[in-house]
């Protein structure tokens, strides 16, 4: 039997991707599957801990035991994040959110007209959840974890993202055909605000999962379990 390390506890993990609209039949997305964010969900239950799961655009079945909130934009995402952080001892940030939305949402679908040249799309910020919520904790002692996706000099700009973003811990995956975005299986580095370094070598998505768990159990305040 699994280790029931997380009984007790409540995590919130975030899965899948945004989508932000440009009209009612376009948006600016990415291609996670919402597998990662699913994984750590499966196995966060089974180490006992109490589970809500926002999926983004996820088009998964939802996970025994679960409460899953389903949410289309990087800003209800913020909505459905800031309204489950204050319950949860960890935060785990596998969604990939969109930096930049669509300034203007078209109420009727953009047509294209002869002889002319298309519109620009002009983009506007997203808010920064992970760095929002790293900054201004909803509970004391809680435990933010967030992810990066990179295809260059992965560790130096997971090094440099940790500390921009200020959360306790960041999974590095590197960007590639069989790993990362869309695939079962992933390869990661975590790094710790504590100067930790933990590689998972390439496997299923349930051991990057269950080794972000481990390290959320080592950092996680003893005692004040719930
Ligand atoms: O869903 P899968 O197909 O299984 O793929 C998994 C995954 C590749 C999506 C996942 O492993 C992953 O890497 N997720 C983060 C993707 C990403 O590109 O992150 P980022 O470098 O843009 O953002 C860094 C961190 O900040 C992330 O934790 C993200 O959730 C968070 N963020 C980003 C932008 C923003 N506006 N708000 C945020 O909170």
């Amino acid at each position: 039997a699994t280790v029931q390390d997380l009984a007790g506890r409540h995590v919130v993990i975030s899965a899948g991707g945004t989508r932000e609209p440009l009209d009612p039949v376009r948006f600016l997305g990415n291609r996670s599957s919402g597998k990662q964010g699913y994984a750590l969900a499966r196995t966060a239950v089974a180490r006992g801990a109490r589970v809500t799961l926002l999926a983004a655009n996820a088009t998964l079945p939802d996970p025994a035991g679960v409460d899953v909130v389903h949410v289309g934009t990087a800003v209800q995402l913020r909505e459905a994040v800031l309204e489950a952080a204050p319950e949860a001892d960890a935060v785990v940030m596998a969604a990939a959110v969109a930096d930049f939305r669509p300034e203007t949402y078209a109420t009727g679908k953009i047509k294209k007209k002869d002889g002319q040249e298309p519109e620009p799309i002009v983009l506007v910020r997203n808010p920064d959840i992970l760095a929002e919520l790293s900054a201004d904790r909803p509970r004391p002692g809680q435990i933010v974890v967030g992810f990066a996706a990179e295809t260059d000099d992965v560790l130096a700009n997971g090094r440099k993202k940790l500390a921009r973003k200020g959360c306790d811990l960041l999974v590095v995956n590197e960007v590639g055909e069989r790993k990362t975005f869309g695939s079962e299986e992933n390869e990661a580095v975590l790094l710790g605000a504590d100067g930790s370094e933990t590689p998972v070598p390439y496997g299923p998505k349930e051991v990057v999962s269950d080794t972000i768990w481990d390290e959320v159990v080592r950092l996680l305040p003893i005692g004040d379990a719930r």
